[in-house]
């Protein structure tokens, strides 16, 4: 892989929790890299620290040891503000729970992350509302998160990881929530999106359909990520 190409590289990520006295570790050396453009699923059993590694990746939380470097610029070591730069400016999140403001319209939600990057609302609602359109929502702008469908709430959760133009998405199972079909239909958004656009997708998911999607599937066993091979996922 040429260095340009690698949009995430972590290292010997390790990570432990305090557990009264005791402390338990999570994370025990993890080595990952993502090109450009890449889809990588993670699989593992639950508490076997699949969104403890997402939130230290995304910068959300502290490591206790390792480095991480995203588009070549370090995120580990660097202060909470330079990390919350980092992130604003290359990732977007994707949650299980779609995390968007009930209060706000689709439109505002999405347009939220071109806001806190300094885009005036015109332009930040234009470009939403284009966004909006291409994933089949532009009839839903105006509405809120409660009056959406949990497919849609997703889509407009996806629009708002992307809409900044990150090069890496992550989503800690996206379709956890959702009826076989949305959840199909919102995967396939995704292939669609990181084809289009060349964002890569780093996808915690539980769905064994969805593994023929992905470029790579690792699990998460003991602390450590392993490659799973093409044939094990059916
Ligand atoms: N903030 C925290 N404080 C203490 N323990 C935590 C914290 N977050 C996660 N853990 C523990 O770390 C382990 C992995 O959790 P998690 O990353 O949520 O797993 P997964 O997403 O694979 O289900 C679990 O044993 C969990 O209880
Ligand atoms: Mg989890």
């Amino acid at each position: 892989m040429n260095e340009s190409t690698i949009i995430l590289n972590a290292k010997g990520i390790e990570k432990r929790f305090a557990q009264g006295d005791a402390s338990i570790e999570v994370l025990g050396g993890v080595d990952l890299s993502l090109a450009a453009g890449e889809r990588v699923a993670i699989v593992g059993r639950s508490g076997s620290g699949k969104s403890s590694l997402l939130h230290v990746l995304a910068g959300l939380d502290d490591v206790n040891q390792g480095q991480i470097f995203v588009a070549g610029e370090p995120m580990a070591a660097a202060s909470n503000d330079a990390r919350t730069a980092l992130r604003r400016k290359y990732m977007g999140f994707v949650y299980q729970q779609h995390h968007l403001l009930p209060e706000f319209s689709a439109l505002e939600n999405v347009a939220l992350p071109l806001r806190l990057n300094g885009l005036s609302q015109t332009i930040a609602e234009q470009q939403s509302r284009k966004l909006l359109d291409r994933i089949g929502l532009g009839a839903r702008v105006q509405h809120l998160p409660g009056e959406l469908s949990g497919g849609e709430r997703q889509r407009v959760a996806v629009a708002r990881a992307l809409i900044h133009q990150p090069k890496l998405v992550m989503a800690d199972e996206p379709t956890g929530n959702l009826d076989t079909t949305s959840a199909a239909e919102l995967m396939a958004l995704m292939v669609e999106l990181s084809e289009s656009s060349g964002v890569a997708f780093l996808v915690v998911t539980h769905d064994p359909s969805m593994l023929h999607q992905f470029d790579r599937v690792l699990t998460l066993v003991d602390g450590k990520l392993q490659a799973v091979s093409a044939d094990d996922d059916g």
